[in-house]
């Protein structure tokens, strides 16, 4: 039985909920979460509504008190939204998912509903570079200690522990070096200290890896990445257990750092593709990699799927897709900083542009 069913919302159907990961992933993909309307529509219906009605005075007024269950506001929630948010947490197999206006939009829902002035942020040292501005200029700014530890130096994480910290946030790979973190360790040292570990997955995707199945407690989606996957909306989310959602969810209504829900059902939409995409983009990034590591030009290749790479056997223990460690990579070439430039301009497929196409070359 899926975790993440809502027994008391009337609006979704059971037959389309009764989904686990005994099932595939392509099935999860397709069906999870799915909310049919009376109109009996095969492909899900997209709710562009900011409110919605009530029988009667006295019903609004129990839906608005909380006595009754049920769409109040769409800053709060909304049937595109929670479709999406449904069928993120059963690919991800956590209890509950909350969505997002954006990636950046989840790790400041996940600093404010677990942070507080005084706690210890320790994150790091490979990140996205506004998760480190956030982290840096705002969460300092309103107390939050924050530290960085190299992201592959287990004993470098232990060291840096506190009696204070609160979170530990990494990304696995990460951007733009794909670093691989170790999820299992991180995940035991923040349990023998009551710590958080929120691992943001939107390298990976739940169809290479799931950070829950290996002892995250939250992880985080940019899904304006692979998600979607072709570049069209912004969004992002937040997975974990019902109570560590209820926080994220209370951050995200007030805040209202909510997703619109036509961005949600294009993302619904990614979904379902979702796998195959990462099967075919994961190929293509091991032949470049194959390829750049014999160029007699490239002085280092920063790609866990080569098998001299540091983090090799780590990243084939995580990834639960065989061979599959993600597209994205790093390599230095021999040039000086203005041949840099004539390279990227010959890379006549790469793309230097942000924000990016996901399906397109990405030369950044
Ligand atoms: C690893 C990672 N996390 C989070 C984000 C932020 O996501 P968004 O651009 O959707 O706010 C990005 C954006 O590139 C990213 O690369």
């Amino acid at each position: 039985m899926m975790k993440n069913v809502d027994k008391l919302d009337p609006n979704w159907r059971s037959d389309a909920l009764n989904l686990a990961l005994d099932y595939g992933m392509q099935t999860i993909a397709v069906r999870a979460g799915q909310h049919r309307t009376d109109e009996g529509e095969h492909s899900e219906a997209i709710f562009t509504t900011s409110s919605y009605v009530y029988t009667s005075a006295a019903d609004a007024a129990a839906h608005f008190n909380g006595d009754k269950t049920g769409n109040v506001y769409s800053r709060h929630t909304n049937p595109s939204v929670r479709t999406f948010e449904r069928r993120l947490a059963a690919l991800e197999n956590g209890e509950r998912a909350v969505a997002t206006a954006s990636g950046m939009g989840a790790i400041l829902t996940m600093c404010l509903a677990y942070l507080k002035a005084g706690d210890h942020l320790l994150a790091a040292n490979q990140l996205f570079g506004s998760s480190i501005g956030l982290f840096n200029n705002y969460m300092a700014k309103f107390g939050v200690e924050v530290s960085y530890v190299d992201c592959f130096d287990n004993e470098a994480w232990a060291n840096a522990v506190q009696p204070n910290t609160k979170v530990i946030y990494c990304e696995s790979p990460s951007n733009p070096l794909a670093q691989i973190c170790d999820i299992g360790f991180l995940s035991q040292l923040c349990k023998a200290n009551d710590i958080l570990l929120v691992v943001d997955n939107c390298f990976a995707t739940p169809a290479l890896q799931r950070p829950l199945d290996l002892g995250a407690d939250v992880v985080i989606h940019s899904a304006t990445k692979y998600l979607d996957g072709q570049g069209r909306v912004l969004g992002g989310a937040l997975v974990g257990s019902d109570k560590l959602m209820q926080e994220a969810f209370t951050v995200v209504r007030s805040g209202g750092i909510s997703m619109s829900p036509f961005n949600a059902w294009v993302f619904t939409k990614g979904l379902e593709t979702l796998k195959l995409r990462m099967q075919a983009h994961c190929q293509n990034a091991n032949q470049v990699a194959e390829f750049l590591v014999n160029h007699p030009n490239v002085s280092a290749v920063h790609f866990s799927g080569l098998s001299d790479h540091p983090a090799h056997e780590l990243a084939t223990r995580q990834h639960h897709m065989t061979g599959g460690y993600g597209a994205i990579m790093g390599f230095e070439v021999k040039a000086s900083d203005s041949d840099l430039i004539v390279v990227i301009r010959n890379l006549l497929l790469g793309m230097s542009l942000i924000p990016p196409k996901w399906f397109l070359s990405l030369i950044i």
